[in-house]
């Protein structure tokens, strides 16, 4: 049997089993909390910073989609300072996105799009930032899906679906910096690789970078 946790979420009293994250706690009461790098069902990494919050007493913010509560625990998910640094965080996620939202074929369900419309960002410090778009070659050898690696932004969900739902490890973080980007064993083509076309990681990729072969680009 787990022990129930006590903890105030923006001051409002929260119960949740032990072992629950500081996500799943603002989820049960109804409290929302952007993410992005977060899927249920999946292992949290924590590698967009998107849900960072605070926790009374501690200096630095949390991620709140891998943080487990704790008795007494005060969390505050929405203040100034957390809106300028996941402004911040939303502007170097966009700095190197292929950002042309009106002539994407997910626009309306693309979780970065929805990011940017509830958090909004600097149009100044952006374009201080930005870096010459990305233009990769579109990776269309799979028969039902593309890979447009222009507009991934590494949350890394595809490689967790893939190695912890279908357990084939066909993708993984390639790169590293600006160049950063989920790939096949040595960058091959789809086709090329041991990919099996189970399509989950598509289902689940929050932007454009994974789409199925019916959502034409324009
Ligand atoms: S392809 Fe999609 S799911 Fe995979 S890392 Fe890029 S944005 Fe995330
Ligand atoms: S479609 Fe391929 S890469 Fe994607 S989860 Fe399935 S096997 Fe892995
Ligand atoms: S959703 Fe928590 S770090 Fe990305």
């Amino acid at each position: 049997m787990t022990n129930d946790i006590s903890l105030t979420i923006n001051g409002l009293a929260v119960k949740v089993p032990e072992g629950a994250t500081i996500l799943e706690a603002a989820q049960s009461a109804g409290v929302y909390i952007p993410t992005l790098c977060h899927c249920p069902g999946l292992t949290s990494e924590g590698t967009c910073r998107i849900c960072l919050v605070k926790i009374e007493n501690k200096k630095k913010l949390h991620p709140a989609c891998r943080t487990p509560v704790k008795e007494g625990m005060a969390v505050v998910t929405d203040d100034a300072e957390i809106e300028r640094v996941r402004r911040v965080t939303l502007e170097l996620l966009l700095s190197d996105h292929d950002f042309n939202c009106l002539l994407c074929p997910k626009s309306g369900t693309c979780r970065l799009q929805e990011l940017v419309n509830r958090i909004g960002f600097d149009e100044r410090r952006l374009n201080r930032l930005n870096r010459v778009a990305k233009d990769l070659p579109v990776d269309t050898s799979n028969p039902f899906f593309d890979f447009n690696p222009n507009k991934c932004i590494q949350c890394g969900i595809c490689v967790r679906t893939c190695r912890e739902i279908v357990g084939v490890h066909a993708i993984d973080m390639g790169y590293r910096g600006y160049e950063l980007k989920a790939s096949t064993f040595g960058d091959k083509p789809f086709k090329d690789s041991v990919c099996v076309s189970c399509g989950e990681c598509v289902e689940r990729c929050p932007v454009a970078a994974l789409i199925p072969k019916k959502m034409e680009y324009p």
